[in-house]
């Protein structure tokens, strides 16, 4: 018999109780033995529920119990969760997370304590909520060096921007229905502010380069000052904006940010819409990869979760993350010197020598609004300081 816990029952930790439920038959055979969840920890009151049974209120109930053998972080936020996780592990059990925040800030300690311990801790759902990106990341890719990967890792905001730009609805309405569809984060502050997708842009980074990136060392901004103007000017210009979480590779580091991005219509990534998450992966030797699918919700999130169980409790390890947080101060490279095309809407039309200069090129059907060549984006921004320019975005 396989005993689980589950610690936190709000739409992740439910979710993942049902999608046992749902598929326990197959689960089970696939496994070779009996599944069940022995113990759910949450603090607050669940005595009328229909699994009431299950409730605890004492972690170590189940850290003291040697029948469970692997333990589903689900309650998100840090504190107390990497301490629970950690206090699992210590205690020779395999724990499952799909959150985020405990892996982009406490990844590195949370493997180095499972290994410590002879045991695992995976988090496949902590990016892109269902798609598979972590394990293939980490194993299908294992032969390539990663060049870059750029990613719509936000639900919410991908889903903002859709009913936004496409069903004209203004923004606090897209934002309350992606609260009650469970898209959003409790704050969902962390989601329009880019905080969540500079979290999951983190962890990919950290696996496909080896050294930990903190998400307050990314440049990050969000979508709260998207106007319809600059939508307008996209459309004209056959681009459309995407919320991207974007890594490169360099020779000396790395250049990360998460920002909207101008992306060409014809490209994968702009054809990512509503809730669904895609991420481009490059790599040297497979070249371009597209990863799609709903990168947030309860049965999402939830199936890649019992995929990680199901994969520590089949003890068909190949390989686990590992990274080092050497805190590198000149790893993470100053993005004014990456090279990018800029889209620049001037307040009034910038002189000759300025257009000469960026190689802009008037958007047809705008009065001033351009599209620069690709020079670093130092040159661009200074270059622009004397003019009003009312808005700009970095072109993929
Ligand atoms: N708030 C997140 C999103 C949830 O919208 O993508 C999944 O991580």
């Amino acid at each position: 018999m396989i005993n689980l816990a589950i610690f936190g029952f709000g739409t992740v930790g439910s979710g993942v109780y049902d999608v046992i439920r749902l598929n326990l038959e197959d689960i089970e055979k696939k496994l070779g033995d009996k599944v069940r969840v022995k113990y759910i920890l949450d603090i607050r009151d669940f005595s009328s529920h229909p699994l009431k049974e299950l409730f605890v209120k004492d972690i170590d109930v189940i850290l003291n119990d040697g029948e469970v053998s692997t333990v589903v972080e689900a309650m998100g936020g840090s504190h107390p969760a990497v301490d629970f996780s950690l206090a699992a592990l210590k205690k020779g059990k395999n724990v499952i997370t799909s959150n985020k925040e405990v892996v982009a800030n406490f990844g590195c300690e949370l493997l180095k304590t499972a290994k410590e311990n002879n045991v695992r801790y995976l988090f496949e759902a902590s990016v892109g909520g269902g798609i598979p990106i972590i394990r293939p990341l980490i194993t299908c890719l294992a032969g390539n060096g990663i060049q870059s990967i750029t990613g719509i890792l936000n639900g919410t905001t991908n889903f903002i921007l859709n009913e936004m730009f496409k069903n004209g609805k203004s923004f606090e309405v897209a934002l309350k229905e992606a609260q009650e569809l469970g898209y959003a984060e409790k704050n969902p502050a962390a989601d329009v502010e880019g905080l969540d997708p500079a979290r999951k842009i983190c962890i990919l980074s950290d696996i496909a380069f080896g050294h930990k990136v903190s998400p307050d060392s990314v440049p990050t901004e969000g979508i709260t000052n998207i106007t319809l103007r600059d939508v307008k000017d996209a459309e004209k210009s056959g681009y459309t904006i995407k919320l991207l979480g974007n890594v490169e590779k360099c020779e000396k580091g790395i250049y990360i940010m998460v920002c909207p991005f101008f992306v060409k219509n014809d490209a994968m990534l702009a054809n990512v819409s509503g809730v669904f998450n895609g991420v481009r992966v490059i790599g040297n030797a497979v070249g371009e990869l597209l990863f799609y699918g709903a990168g947030a919700g309860k049965m999402p999130t939830a199936s890649a979760i019992v995929a990680d169980i199901m994969d520590v409790e089949s003890k068909n390890k190949l390989f686990d993350a590992a990274w080092e947080d050497d805190a590198d101060p000149d790893y993470v490279l100053d993005i004014s010197k990456r090279e990018t095309a800029m889209y620049l809407r001037f307040e009034k039309s910038p002189d000759a020598s300025t257009v000469k200069k960026l190689g802009l090129t008037l958007i047809e059907g705008t009065d001033s609004s351009y599209i620069s060549a690709r020079l670093p984006e130092g040159e661009i921004l200074s270059a622009i300081r004397e003019h009003a320019v009312a808005s700009s975005f970095r072109i993929l």
